[in-house]
């Protein structure tokens, strides 16, 4: 079984590396039995913006544009996700909302949990990701890890509570429960 860990943001100096960087550490001292782990880094794909005529849930996985089809195959090869996402204006990042509506039977049935982060920890994001993975009837982890932005960092740098990796053990618990069933 194979996990996609989404790093959704694509800004310069995001937050989003650092947590995304913790989120790995922790998952290289979890025993996972057979499942393995890939960090997605999005802003590695460079999506463009969706703007074909063909909607993608009738484009059968075939894409025209070369790094689509990247992406697509990055997603298709994963069995359940984990979503690191940011918030913008209360509401999920574009580029991330973007590359997710780019493709669609990829996604279709997975499992997927969530690691947030924002001035609100990026609660609102995550309830908005709920709605959304909704439509692809994917099974979304009630278990999320979500940080402050102010509170758990220091001089910029990265610095989550020592509660997290507890709450992101229990996050994988879930996750690979739910998938391998
Ligand atoms: C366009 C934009 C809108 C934002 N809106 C929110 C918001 O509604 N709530 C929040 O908690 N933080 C908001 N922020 C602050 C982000 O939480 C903060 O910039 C964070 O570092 C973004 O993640 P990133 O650096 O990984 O992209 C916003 C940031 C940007 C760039």
């Amino acid at each position: 079984m194979k996990i996609g860990v989404i790093l959704g943001s694509i800004r310069e100096g995001r937050f989003g590396q650092g947590v995304a960087d913790w989120v790995m550490e922790q998952i290289a001292n979890y025993d996972a039995g057979d499942a393995t782990f890939e960090l997605i880094d999005l802003k590695a794909f460079n999506v463009p913006l969706l703007e074909v005529a063909t909607v993608p849930a009738a484009a059968n996985k075939q894409y025209d544009d070369e790094n689509v089809t990247a992406w697509s195959k990055a997603i298709d090869a994963c069995d359940a996700f984990i979503f690191i996402t940011a918030e913008y204006n209360h509401g999920v990042p574009g580029a991330f909302k973007n590359a997710v509506d780019q493709l669609a039977g990829e996604w279709q049935g997975k499992t997927v949990a969530f690691v947030s982060y924002g001035a609100a920890e990026g609660l609102r994001s995550v309830e908005q990701w709920r709605q959304i993975v909704a439509n692809f009837d994917m099974r979304d982890i009630r278990t999320q890890v979500s940080f402050s932005i102010f509170n758990e960092a220091q001089d910029g740098a990265f610095a989550p509570n020592e509660r997290r990796a507890g709450e992101f053990t229990a996050l994988l618990d879930s996750l690979l429960k739910t998938a391998r069933a």
